[in-house]
């Protein structure tokens, strides 16, 4: 073979190297390869390999308290010895290598070897293949199992519920990993307190929350609350100026405190401090990193020897608290330990999961946790308790109150009823899928201290006043949770959505992994052991995102649409009151102001023809729409608004005692403005006539304590009577207003004087930009056409309204640069848009 026995060419013209176990693409790759560090690493440690064989012998049956050096004394009298090698663990053989063949030839035609009485077995070295075995897959049992060794532990398992339980074993700490980790904490209590006197070092997080991975970091609270005291006990002690003040506290003249006064230090300023005690003070630590401006101001830093990454934290409190209760769910339930860690692992491998501290668009684990915790809270009859039933099962000493808030929960899991739900893991992990596949993520606010999703209108007009229990002298942080596309109230710190930081489309991503979960969970292959050995329950769920032959289902007509998301965070306040006020019907109401924005952009920013579809196209090109365009904001349906709609369910609320007056004024003479009509149909799919007399909507809004609701009952309650809003245009477009936009933006922005520039990103901004473009292609002949056709999807499923986008005759093949642009463009420009409503 051209390349020697260590390269094979694969079926499809590659190479692979067997000694270092890699493939590679091609001819010039794989010369290059032979000549680097690795190959040539290998080949020679392989050689020296070989020639210790053949000048070793196989030695046994000596005593186990013999030595090597014994050994070799005895192989002496066969020629010189270069080494003895030992089987340390059991010591029952040994290999000795002699420094010549010779020596190996005389020793092996020797008759008989005894040794201190004991009768030696020697014969020839075997020869093995030599193998290379990566670093990672030597010792499987401190880092996380490949997928494959975990695959194949899974499959022979006998059930799910087995499968689900090796999950665990193969992930947790060991006790020697977990006695390190408790040792380190220990090191850095000695060393901290040596510099902050009477601090405490309280781990919390993976590490203790019973949620724990090989690897996982070590989360640290440091709690300064007793050094403060010492450091005020020591100042007012050196005021005195007694000169007999024998307190231990005169010790803080040496010590670091001398340095900082702790009541009054900024976190920045501590947490300096403390990455300087862990640079220079504790052995072992390196990588240290103060980030003090995150979220939680932390400093980051690792331990070379024991390859530890730790977290360490000050203000943070409530994180030790949350951990408590996440340790008392899993001592709650044996049930609950397993869930989390499948359904952690799984999102892991979906690429839902992973970012700690909200620091990017994927969940944290904490909120995932919490995600499984709820849907335990929501089983029927529920595995876990909601946080308040918890609270009133607290003793007395067992209060507890962090920053304002109640964290108060039982310390003991006797406290707790047992559960009375008998769901074996297989129909929890299925159920939990479902469950989130149907679930309402942006019309609800998740609530484990309620133990039920409450509806987003009744955050919307919450301002700060509202949280009146809470001491806003002590606390001046926002007390109401930033909404997003995924909204889970932290049980304790409700002004926090610990899953605030995913955007859509890790939310769309969510929803479409929990999909396609439930739908494998349906299937025999989930629930039952392969006969043939194939993958089947946990394994293909595990199965990394991206790898799976088929796509998510739809996902070729996806690419011509556009969502546009609800987001009540950026709607101006009397928006978000009027949209409160109409109860379930926000949805209508919001995507009427949505439609309005999106042929705004068409038509004013982006200067194409918008016309109702179905209605005669002009011939012409109309340039600027007239105001005739205006008022043609396409519909499918003749019958009477959406305006009349909601003034008649308000109507009815008012019979059934329901929202004040003012409200139902204000809504209706708002929607008598609204140039949108909508029809509303049973199905969002069927357009219906309908006006109040034709059995509109008749559902009077919920009132009072019926505002708040459990998924379950809101799903019905949906199905039956919410309403989905449609209206389609018919679009000319006369201009490539994406070609070279950036361009023209930059050079429009010089021309203009600083005092008269739009501000970036601005709908003023855009505009100017395409007449600049149009101004450069004057053209009489229509670009593009395509219709658009709009649906607000609400209920059981996001709320958002859908464009779906069809494109005319397409023949220069633009629609496809055109549409492209419009993914980013379009939600931007209605956000803008949507900000600005009055
Ligand atoms: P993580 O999300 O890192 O969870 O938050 P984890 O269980 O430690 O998982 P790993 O480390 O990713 O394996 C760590 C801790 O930080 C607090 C919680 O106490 C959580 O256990 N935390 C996190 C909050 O209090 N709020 C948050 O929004 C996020």
């Amino acid at each position: 073979m051209e390349f020697g026995d260590d390269i094979e060419q694969t079926p499809k013209g590659k190479f692979h190297c067997k000694l270092c176990d890699v493939n590679v693409p091609n001819k010039a790759s794989l010369e290059d390869h032979l000549k680097g560090r690795k190959h040539q690493k290998l080949s020679s440690v392989r050689d020296t390999r070989r020639a210790q064989e053949t000048k070793s012998v196989f030695v046994s049956g000596f005593m186990r308290e013999t030595s090597q050096l014994q050994l070799a004394d005895y192989f002496q009298q066969f020629g010189p010895v270069a080494e003895v090698i030992m089987d340390k663990e059991k010591g029952v053989y040994a290999f000795v290598e002699f420094s010549e063949t010779k020596g190996l030839q005389s020793a092996l035609s020797h008759p008989h070897h005894s040794l201190e009485g004991q009768k030696l077995r020697v014969k020839p070295r075997e020869r093995k293949e030599f193998r290379y075995i990566p670093k990672k897959k030597q010792d499987p049992k401190n880092s996380l199992l490949s997928l494959e060794d975990l695959s194949q532990e899974l499959c022979q398992a006998a059930s799910v519920n087995e499968q689900m339980q090796r999950v665990v074993e193969s992930f947790q700490l060991s006790e020697s990993e977990k006695k390190v980790r408790a040792l380190l904490v220990e090191l850095l209590q000695e060393v901290f307190t040596e510099f902050f006197p009477e601090c405490q070092i309280v781990p919390f997080g993976s590490s203790v929350n019973t949620f724990d991975i090989h690897c996982c970091d070590l989360d640290l609270f440091l709690d300064l609350e007793n050094t403060k005291t010492f450091q005020a006990r020591a100042k007012s002690c050196s005021e005195q100026q007694t000169g007999e003040c024998h307190s231990e506290d005169a010790r803080s003249e040496d010590s670091i405190l001398s340095d900082i006064d702790l009541s009054t230090a900024s976190p920045a300023e501590v947490l300096d401090l403390v990455a300087a005690v862990l640079r220079k003070c504790v052995p072992g630590v390196h990588k240290v990193q103060a980030l003090s401006s995150a979220r939680l101001p932390v400093v980051k830093f690792s331990h070379r020897e024991l390859g530890l990454q730790g977290d360490i934290t000050i203000n943070n409190r409530l994180a030790v608290r949350n951990t408590r209760f996440l340790q008392l769910c899993s001592r709650l339930d044996m049930r609950v330990r397993p869930l989390v860690y499948a359904i952690r692992y799984w999102a892991k491998q979906k690429q839902l999961a992973g970012n700690p501290f909200g620091g990017g668009p994927l969940m944290n684990n904490y909120a995932l946790t919490l995600l499984v915790i709820f849907f335990l809270q929501n089983r029927d009859p529920p595995v876990v308790p909601a946080v308040d039933q918890l609270k009133e099962l607290a003793c007395e000493e067992e209060e507890c109150v962090i920053e304002g808030w109640d964290c108060t929960f039982p310390s003991q899991p006797i406290a707790v009823p047992p559960s009375r739900n008998t769901e074996d893991l297989c129909t929890l992990l299925a159920g939990f899928f479902s469950f989130y596949a149907q679930f309402d993520f942006a019309g609800s606010v998740i609530s484990l201290r309620e133990g039920r999703a409450l509806p987003i209108t009744s955050f919307l007009s919450k301002d700060q006043g509202e949280e009146g229990e809470q001491d806003k002298a002590r606390d001046p942080a926002p007390k109401t949770p930033r909404l997003g596309p995924v909204n889970v109230l932290d049980p304790f710190e409700l002004s926090h959505n610990v899953a605030g930081n995913l955007n859509e489309r890790t939310q769309k991503n969510l929803r479409r992994e929990c999909e396609e979960a439930a739908k494998y969970c349906r299937s025999l292959q989930y629930q039952r052991k392969s006969a043939k050995g194939k993958a089947w329950g946990l394994v293909r769920l595990f199965v990394p995102c991206g790898s799976s032959a088929h796509g998510p289902p739809g996902a070729a007509e996806r690419h011509l649409v556009i969502g546009i998301p609800f987001r009540a965070a950026v709607l101006p306040d009397a928006v978000r009151h009027q949209l409160h006020s109409a109860g379930d019907l926000f949805r209508q109401l919001w995507f009427e102001k949505v439609s309005h924005a999106v042929v705004t952009v068409f038509r004013d920013v982006l200067k194409c023809s918008v016309e109702p579809a179905g209605s005669p196209r002009k011939a012409g090109h109309t340039g600027q729409s007239s105001g005739k365009d205006a008022g043609l904001l396409g519909c499918c349906s003749s019958s009477s608004g959406l305006a009349g709609k909601i003034a008649f369910a308000v109507g009815q609320t008012a019979i059934t005692g329901g929202d004040g007056d003012e409200n139902r004024k204000s809504i209706h003479e708002e929607n008598n403005n609204c140039d949108v009509d909508t029809s509303l149909s049973e199905s969002g799919k069927e357009h219906r006539p309908l006006n109040s007399d034709q059995g509109g909507v008749k559902r009077a809004l919920p009132s009072g304590d019926d505002m708040t609701m459990s998924p379950s009952s809101k799903k019905q309650r949906l199905d039956s009577s919410d309403k989905s809003a449609t209206a389609c245009w018919h679009c000319l477009l006369w201009h490539r207003v994406w070609a070279a936009r950036r361009k023209v933006r930059r050079d429009l922005l010089k021309s203009l004087p600083a005092a008269s520039r739009p501000e970036g990103g601005s709908v003023e901004l855009e505009t100017q930009v395409t007449e600049c473009i149009a101004q450069e292609q004057p053209t009489a002949e229509k670009l593009l056409e395509f219709s658009l056709e709009a649906e607000v999807l609400g209920g059981t499923e996001n709320t958002q309204t859908v464009l779906k986008f069809t494109p005319g005759d397409d023949q220069a093949g633009l629609f496809q640069d055109f549409f492209h642009f419009l993914e980013s463009f379009l939600p931007k420009m209605t956000e803008k848009l949507l900000e600005k409503l009055e």
